[in-house]
């Protein structure tokens, strides 16, 4: 299902002269995109989430609703749009046993959330704990490439970890890396390259002690392991209920289902948001103050997430993720009956990473792939990385059967890769 170059349509050609009429042009948009891989599909494991059509009816209506309205003006010309958002912070930092006088900020998403978080950290050292040097954030190996994106930006610098422990927060080293410069530490809930959640408890331990701002990243998490934790799951502690975690980033658009171009950037102590707002007074269109990097936005997507959110209600989150925890349940049993197939880590959410000990794990990949299975590419060590969503009830099995073949062809060396490589993110 590799994607296919973009037919005519796309054709770099400058910008067009003459006008052409929507339906005709429509038809030859659908035809290219039909050459795309599809962004959701029973054979798929690429980061996609679905959890069912009509949710996917609900994500998408209540995005239109609010669509063609500037998410920038919701407070003072589209109260109704302001109060979904309101509802949506309130909810979900309730979810996260937030304190009261908590607060939080929607964004466009994951990275936005981290960048806010890491220029709330800054400003409210420089006030603070004003350090002398370039304000240092100490993250694990696997924390979000956005801590090093928001690093460039804000005139920060990132120590990451060189080591992820059991597949978790080398949380020794990063008390070790703690210096006078250090303003900022992390974990993720989990985080992307394995499933399993880091420790933050004990990260966040570290920053009461050190007077740090702790952010945990529950880009992934947020919308998934507080429901995992009530269907019995052993998940450790992540959210507002540690002491010591000052700030989380939540995906709505991810395991929150709703339509994409939305996150929660929460706050312990609503207080803080002054340190990652902007505010501006010198122009003569009068004060422009927003606690993000965008301007205008559409108001869908905070439409789309409070209408999920209100839709499905506790019940319903904990229906969907209890038919999916069975579904990683039967992929993960599946696996171990695999010679030399391992799982690294515990998968506390819905992505599971393969490892292959012994052979080479690439060749399965484009064994599988061969068979119309895609997976993605990780490296440290070579592995693959499969996210699962509710397509994959009717798939698992499949998958399972064509994966035990193709490891067995590769471990008798009948089969090599062509290919060497971690799967890249560059656009
Ligand atoms: C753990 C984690 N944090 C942050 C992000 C960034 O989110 P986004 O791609 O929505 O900006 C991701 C994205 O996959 C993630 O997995």
């Amino acid at each position: 299902m590799a994607a296919k170059a973009a037919t005519d349509v796309r054709r770099n050609r400058g910008f067009p002269q003459a006008s052409r009429p929507w339906d005709g042009l429509k038809a030859e948009m659908l035809a290219a995109h039909a050459d795309d891989n599809p962004w959701c599909h029973e054979r798929s494991f690429t980061a996609a989430y679905f959890a069912g059509d009509d949710l996917l009816r609900c994500a998408h209506e209540a995005y239109d609703v609010h669509r063609d309205e500037n998410g920038l003006f919701a407070a003072s010309a589209y109260p109704s749009l302001a109060a979904c958002e309101r509802d949506l912070i309130a909810g979900v930092l309730d979810l996260l046993h937030a304190p009261e006088g908590a607060g939080g900020s929607t964004t466009a998403g994951g990275t936005e959330s981290i960048l806010m978080a890491m220029k709330a950290a800054r400003d409210w050292a420089r006030e603070n704990r004003p350090v002398a040097g370039v304000p240092e954030v100490v993250v694990p190996k696997t924390a979000h490439a956005a801590f090093d994106k928001g690093a460039a930006w804000l005139g920060m610098k990132v120590i990451r970890m060189e080591r992820s422990e059991g597949w978790r927060a080398d949380v020794a080293g990063m008390a070790a890396a703690i210096t006078e410069n250090t303003v900022m530490i992390a974990g993720s809930a989990p985080p992307y390259p394995y499933g399993e959640t880091d420790p933050i408890e004990e990260i966040a331990a570290l920053a009461v002690e050190h007077d740090l701002w702790m952010h945990s990243d529950g880009c992934i998490g947020g919308m998934i392991l507080p429901f995992m934790t009530m269907l019995g799951e052993p998940i450790p502690p992540f959210d507002f209920a540690v002491p010591g975690v000052t700030s989380m980033s939540v995906d709505m658009h991810k395991f929150g289902y709703a339509h994409k171009g939305i996150s929660l950037c929460l706050l312990r102590d609503k207080a803080l948001e002054r340190y990652h707002r902007t505010t501006f007074d010198g122009w003569p269109a009068g004060t422009y103050s927003t606690p993000t990097i965008t301007g205008t936005r559409s108001g869908g997507a905070v439409a789309s997430a409070w209408a999920v959110m209100t839709h499905l209600g506790e019940e319903g989150y904990l229906r969907i993720y209890e038919a999916q925890r069975r579904i990683r349940e039967r992929l993960v049993e599946g696996i171990g009956a695999i010679e030399g197939l391992v799982v690294l880590g515990r998968p506390h959410a819905l992505h599971v990473t393969l490892y292959a000990d012994g052979f080479d794990i690439f060749a399965v990949e484009e064994g599988t792939a061969a068979r119309g299975w895609r997976s993605i590419r990780m490296r440290e060590p070579d592995s693959i990385l499969l996210w699962l969503n509710m397509k994959h009830a009717a798939s698992v099995d499949d998958y399972l059967s064509d994966l035990a073949e193709v490891a067995d062809e590769v471990r008798r060396g009948g089969l090599t890769a062509a290919m060497r490589g971690a799967s890249n993110y560059a656009t």
